[in-house]
């Protein structure tokens, strides 16, 4: 079956307000080496656009977690899938996500994160959810707050699907 998908956010205004979060982040960090850290996949176009509009030295690793559940909910259950290639010790990380949901992948991986002593760490979302927060963790920086409804486009998927739209999108019922 095809399903229609509506704009929420345009492709210009997610760019553009991609361009605000490079520069205030080359502003704060600058002359300093940034660590990108992203949440496979779903983070992965955000991280790009992100990192190239930085006009500070970035480096990047990836991490991958699954929360057990169906295409459009969690379990609650998270499970670290892949491991950072690199250890992060002393470094200023940023952990670059596409949606904070319950709360609960990223309430995770922020244990995971402090645990091994970076210089620095902030949180980094695309979208938030705020709605239907389970865990008690906000963002440190957040592109668009978004209303209690399944996104996709700009790496957020639908059971796979959709990642590659340019724009943030609903599907419609
Ligand atoms: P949380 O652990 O509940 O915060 O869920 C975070 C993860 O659930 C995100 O990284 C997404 O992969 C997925 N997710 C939550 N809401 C949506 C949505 O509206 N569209 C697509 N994926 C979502
Ligand atoms: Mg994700």
């Amino acid at each position: 079956m095809e399903e229609k998908i509506s704009v929420l956010i345009s492709k210009e205004q997610v760019e553009n307000r991609i361009q605000e979060i490079a520069d205030a982040l080359s502003a704060e960090y600058a002359g300093r080496v940034v660590h990108l850290i992203g949440v496979l996949k779903g983070s992965v176009f955000f991280m790009c656009e992100l990192a190239k509009r930085m006009s500070i030295p970035v480096t990047m690793d990836f991490m991958s977690v699954s929360s057990y559940g169906n295409a459009t909910s969690s379990s609650g259950i998270v499970k670290l899938i892949k491991d950072l290639d690199e250890p992060i010790e002393g470094r200023d990380v940023v952990l670059v996500e596409d949606i904070m949901d319950s709360g609960r992948t990223l309430s995770y991986l922020v244990k995971l994160m402090s645990e091994r002593k970076p210089a620095s760490f902030k949180i980094i979302t695309l979208l938030d959810k705020p709605e239907r927060r389970i865990v008690e963790i906000e963002p440190d920086m957040c592109c668009f707050t978004v209303p209690d409804r399944f996104v996709v486009g700009y790496g957020l998927d639908c059971a796979q699907k959709y990642r590659n739209l340019p724009y943030i999108g609903v599907i419609e019922e």
